[in-house]
């Protein structure tokens, strides 16, 4: 029929060809529509796009580990889709064929197994460098008793999800990161049940990030997968800190989700024996505010308590601690005494699987060297990790910085970043807001000052987020500081809307001394706590190709020397409030080409990717065992 006629796109008769056969054997319906022009393809092609991102995800409740939860967690079938043709295939249909002339390009069946959670670029060869889109396939069975309810919830997908449910769109996610559900109760089915998930991670320019970071895309169901069961109305989210300034009295809320959302509500603490009860409004929100005589969370006390929190129709527990951290003058204060952040920067893989990190045990690995280094904070670079590195860094007594994937060039001018900025802030401080480890939101790293609209698109997202959490510092990484006659001129005014002054700087490495490292000089545009958010050099562990004082040898001793400089300055640096090595161990960047030094990897590390000791590795601990904070 089609095939016939020699239309004008010939060179592409292949195509018209297979699409024509596609659309006979699939879309019988609508072959009467798709007379042969291009355009009205394309058009309907479109059309299946559109139609995919039209609903959004819900925010995920909170402390899924305390919930009535189903593990999907393991082996998911899967359809690599690197032309990304399989949204107009509309692979969720799983299309059978039904005549003896019918046939379908794609199944589930036979095709490649991957595992979930992890990164799907490390689980085959051909998908390596995939930047594309991979169809997932989940079946389950799920009887749900009368008057309950059930959600489907992901701790992560990178970076864009379509969920469906038995051919039907539950909804689309937008960013890597962050935890989304989808409510399941009316969609479920009698017997087994079928999630499909198109998970693709190509760069969008007006992504978070945008198209170009320093760190390896990994792309997938990255993190855990749960139906969570709950009564008809259940505990969504809750926020149970110290009040700002305030070593005894806790003042936060708890959210109720359903349809009776007026229930008597209960805060217990068994050990304190704090036994708080009040009620829910009309909107399912109640105040919680009380006091007790609590031991305070610290890097050398980590202390957490079990707190119940109840209503009528839910309970979840969860493991709290209680400290107070703020900015005196330009000093960081933690529980009333000034503290120095021994930090380091952490990216979500483990070197050793050269693979994405999810799961606890990748996080004990990465947490228990950050310990040994002498470390009593960690940045979570440049995005939000998985919550076992958070709540695990919290138990063993580290502090957590939480960052968003604003980073470098971003498109604050175009129309929906801002709401994606707001989106991405939301949800990580939902997550993690009773994490009392965490104790500075970072809102962005080296955003260029010339954007268009930076400014105001930070300002506003720094407003927000103390609206969100105010009990937390704030900060902006900015790397824009002027550096000449070995004197720094810090002079970005966004850091008059962030309570820590943040900077990366990279002298010995990107940037030459101009000095001596003790007789550096600094000017701030503001007088508060600073942060050396990144510094740092590159060395292959072990390397031994060539003078030990040129940088082209990623020589360990080069490497060594920068960390030597940096600490020196660092004893002379006005409000220096905690500093943080660029970077705890060698990570995977494509962007790193060197065939010999680097293979894909930022060779920044203090530790090899083997988790090796380089000869900086012993600077840095020196330096930080050199600080008390006691
Ligand atoms: C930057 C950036 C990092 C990057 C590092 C480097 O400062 O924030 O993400 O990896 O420099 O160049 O190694």
């Amino acid at each position: 029929m089609l095939l016939s006629k020699p239309i004008a796109i010939v060179t592409h008769s292949r195509s018209i060809i297979t699409i024509s056969n596609f659309i006979h054997s699939n879309f019988y319906p609508l072959k009467r529509f798709l007379q042969p022009s291009s355009f009205i393809k394309l058009f309907l092609f479109f059309g299946c796009l559109c139609h995919v991102n039209a609903i959004v995800a819900q925010s995920a409740m909170i402390n899924v580990s305390s919930r009535h939860t189903t593990n999907l967690n393991g082996q998911w079938k899967a359809i690599l889709d690197p032309t990304g043709i399989g949204t107009w295939r509309q692979i969720w249909k799983e299309a059978k064929p039904v005549k003896k002339t019918d046939f379908v390009e794609y199944s589930f069946e036979g095709g490649p197994l991957l595992h979930v959670p992890a990164d799907f670029n490390t689980q085959l060869p051909e998908l390596t460098y995939m930047e594309g889109t991979v169809w997932y396939k989940k079946t389950f069975n799920y009887t749900l008793p009368k008057g309950k309810r059930l959600f489907l919830h992901f701790g992560a997908i990178n970076y864009v999800a379509d969920v469906y449910l038995n051919g039907n769109l539950l909804g689309s996610h937008e960013g890597g990161f962050t935890p989304f559900q989808f409510e399941i109760t009316t969609a479920l089915r009698e017997g087994e049940n079928t999630i499909i998930v198109r998970a693709n991670n190509q760069r969008l320019k007006d992504g978070l990030p945008g198209t170009g970071y320093d760190w390896f895309n990994y792309g997938g169901i990255t993190r855990d997968v749960n139906l969570i069961e709950t009564d008809h109305s259940f505990i969504e989210d809750y926020f149970i800190q110290l009040k700002k300034h305030s070593s005894t009295e806790v003042l936060g809320w708890v959210k109720l989700n359903g349809t009776k959302p007026s229930q008597q509500i209960q805060v217990n603490i068994p050990e304190l024996k704090v036994n708080y009860k009040t009620t829910s409004n009309a909107e399912g929100k109640a105040e919680i505010k009380f006091s007790s005589k609590f031991k305070l969370w610290s890097p050398e006390k980590p202390v957490l308590y079990k707190v119940h929190i109840q209503c009528e129709t839910d309970t979840v527990v969860d493991d709290i601690g209680f400290r107070n951290i703020e900015v005196k003058g330009n000093k960081i204060v933690l529980n009333g005494k000034p503290i120095f952040l021994k930090g380091v920067n952490i990216h979500e893989e483990n070197p050793i699987r050269a693979a994405k990190a999810f799961s606890e045990s990748d996080a004990l690995v990465l947490l228990t060297w950050a310990k040994e280094l002498g470390c009593n904070l960690v940045r979570l670079a440049h995005y939000p990790h998985n919550e076992y590195m958070v709540k695990l860094a919290e138990k063993m007594g580290l502090m957590v910085w939480d960052e968003l994937p604003v980073y470098q060039h971003i498109e604050f001018a175009t129309p929906g970043v801002a709401d994606k900025m707001n989106l991405m802030l939301r949800e990580m401080i939902r997550r993690d807001r009773n994490r009392c480890g965490v104790v500075i939101w970072s809102l962005s790293n080296e955003t260029y000052s010339f954007t268009p609209n930076r400014d105001k698109a930070l300002v506003e997202l720094s407003k927000q987020c103390k609206q969100l959490d105010s009990t937390r510092l704030t900060t902006m990484v900015i790397n824009n500081q002027g550096y000449t006659n070995n004197t720094f001129n810090v002079t970005d005014t966004l850091y008059r809307y962030v309570d820590v002054l943040s900077l990366n700087e990279y002298i010995g490495w990107y940037v030459p001394w101009q000095g001596k490292p003790q007789d550096a000089k600094w000017k701030f545009v503001c007088d508060k706590p600073v942060i050396i958010s990144e510094f740092g050099g590159e060395a292959l562990y072990g390397s031994n190709y060539g003078p030990k004082d040129e940088a082209a040898y990623w020589s360990e001793e080069y490497q060594e020397q920068i960390y030597k400089d940096q600490t020196t300055m660092f004893r002379t640096t006005p409000n220096l409030s905690g500093v943080c090595p660029w970077i705890l161990f060698d990570y995977r960047s494509l962007g790193r080409m060197h065939p010999l030094y680097q293979n894909g990897w930022n060779r920044k590390g203090l530790l090899s990717d083997r988790g090796e000791k380089k000869k900086a590795w012993y600077i840095m601990k020196k330096y930080y065992d050199s600080i008390s904070n006691e």
